[in-house]
């Protein structure tokens, strides 16, 4: 997808009350014209960061969302309480989530089509496993989880995130990372947008923008200080 590229910051299970003062620092030194930006803290600051964010470009997410509507689910958060918190977006299938919580592709696709049903933004994440990439089946694997995750229509996006690739230090090389992204394109089509995420830092996101159909970014831990996460947005290519 041609277009201004998409930030997203995943700050996991980090964050208290006090985070608010990134937020602000986000909103201060996010450029207007340049990438859209979306920060998904946990569940437990959705609405305050949402409501600080009313107004400014900066957009609030949520890192998961129960597949049913409300009801008997102790514990879990439906998509319409992220959309009555104010998020616009969240992110589904997280390998984290995936290995930690048995999450299978059908969870993930209930999950995906819980969030577009209430006009939420799915992020839909795939990405295989070092072995899985070291045996030759990356793309086997990640197109084996978008058939099984995607849902069948609605506003999604697509993160590519090779597991052996978060929180190390590591990423695939540019042309790895073009021949996963053309793969993904072929099965999604023009329009949604494909990130790519694993360990993207101020100092590789300018090269790691400007690969072929890589439309944005998924961001983990350079997402929970504001100074990196705005120099990743600002290395985003002109639209
Ligand atoms: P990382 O995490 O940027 O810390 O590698 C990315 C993610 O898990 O979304």
């Amino acid at each position: 997808m041609a277009g201004a590229k998409l930030i997203v910051g995943n700050w996991k299970m980090h964050g208290l009350s006090g985070a608010a003062g990134e937020i602000d620092a986000i909103i201060a030194g996010l450029p207007e014209t340049t990438a859209n930006a979306i920060v998904c803290p946990p569940f437990t600051l959705v609405a305050a960061f949402a409501a600080r964010t009313a107004g400014t470009p900066l957009r609030i997410g949520a890192q998961d969302v129960h597949p049913g509507a409300m009801g008997a689910h102790t514990g879990d958060i439906a998509a319409a309480m992220l959309v009555d918190a104010g998020a616009v977006a969240v992110i589904v299938g997280h390998s984290e989530r995936r290995a930690g919580h048995a999450e299978t592709d059908a969870i993930v696709r209930a999950k995906t089509a819980a969030a577009v049903a209430a006009g939420l933004m799915a992020i839909v994440c795939v990405g295989e496993t070092a072995a899985e990439r070291r045996a030759g089946e990356a793309v086997a694997v990640v197109e084996r989880q978008l058939a099984g995750s995607l849902p069948a229509g609605g506003d999604y996006a697509v993160a590519y995130e090779p597991v052996w690739a978060i929180g190390s230090g590591l990423t695939p090389t540019a042309a790895e990372i073009a021949a996963m992204h053309a793969a993904i394109r072929a099965v999604v089509g023009p329009r949604p947008r494909i990130l790519y995420g694993g360990s993207v830092k101020p100092g590789n996101a300018a090269e790691l923008l400007a690969i072929a159909d890589v439309d944005g970014a998924l961001v983990g831990g350079a997402s929970l200080a504001a100074r990196d996460f705005l120099a990743i947005v600002g290395a985003s290519p002109p639209a």
